[in-house]
């Protein structure tokens, strides 16, 4: 005899309810174990950008005490050096020497005190630059591209379409970011001619740079990034900004972004 019609439906119940148990079973396991990926990739993503902030953070140190190393450098073999000769020429003034050779002493050592003067310039004009203070970004770029086309070595055209100014707080960033640009094309480049260009595009400064020298390779550029790049990075950070740099035929060029 088969089962009787209230077994079957026992049954049928039965297998239901472990097919619906094991289905929110699956369901829940699938959950769980997809809340767990999705928390593993975040803190992934947050450990590569604390990685990246402390790089940052690290040329920001490593170049400040490179600066350091310079400006002490500079004032111990300059000024240092001069004012040790200047004082050993004071010492030789004495009651007995002749017209002739006190203005001869105090010739030389004028001439020691024009040049400290004319190093200490530099080196605080190199500190902060005195026409940025002054007279704006703008100027002091210009005032920068004018002293190295002076040289002759490379022609330098700068191009002002602004039409907002900058806080002067972020002069002294975007300074310093268009002389690592310029410096680097002068060491590495081997270019002849660079263009910079300022302008707006909504709320944000625009900067492109691009000269015509030998370019610089985009596959390999995250390993040949060294103090220079890393330090616009650390700058634009500070100011929000971001770098790209763009596919040239000849040389480079990078756009700069900054809101
Ligand atoms: N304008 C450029 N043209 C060609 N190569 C460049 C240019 N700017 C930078 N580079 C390359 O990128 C590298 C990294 O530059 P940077 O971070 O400023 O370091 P550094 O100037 O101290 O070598 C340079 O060593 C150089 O090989
Ligand atoms: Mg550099």
């Amino acid at each position: 005899m088969g089962e009787t019609e209230e077994a079957i439906t026992l049954r049928i119940i039965i297998i239901g309810m472990v097919v619906i148990f094991l289905l929110s079973l699956s369901v829940i396991i699938f959950f769980i174990v997809y809340q767990r990926r999705l928390l593993a990739q975040q803190k992934k993503h947050q450990k590569i950008e604390t990685d990246y902030q402390k790089e940052l953070l690290k040329t920001s140190i490593l170049s400040q005490e490179e600066e350091r190393t310079r400006i002490a450098k500079e004032l111990h073999d300059d000024v240092g050096a001069m004012l040790t000769t200047t004082k050993l020429y004071f010492g030789q003034i004495t009651s007995n020497l002749s017209p002739e050779e006190l203005e001869s002493i105090t010739k030389k050592a004028g001439g020691f005190l024009n040049d400290m003067i004319n190093s200490v310039r530099t080196i605080s004009q190199d500190l902060r630059p005195v026409i940025l203070e002054k007279l704006g970004l703008m100027e002091a770029i210009q005032s920068l591209v004018q002293t190295i086309n002076d040289s002759g070595k490379i022609k330098i055209s700068f191009n002002d379409h602004t039409v907002h100014t900058i806080s002067k707080s972020k002069e002294l960033n975007l300074y310093r970011i268009i002389q690592e640009l310029i410096t680097n094309t002068l060491k590495h480049a081997e270019a002849s001619t660079v263009k910079i260009e300022l302008k707006n595009e909504g709320d944000s400064l625009i900067v492109i740079y691009e000269d015509d020298g030998k370019g610089l390779d985009q596959k390999n550029l995250s390993h040949k990034k060294g103090l220079g790049l890393k330090n616009i990075e650390s700058r634009l950070s500070v100011l929000s900004g971001t770098i790209n740099f763009q596919e040239k035929q000849l040389g480079m060029k990078v756009k700069i972004i900054c809101p």
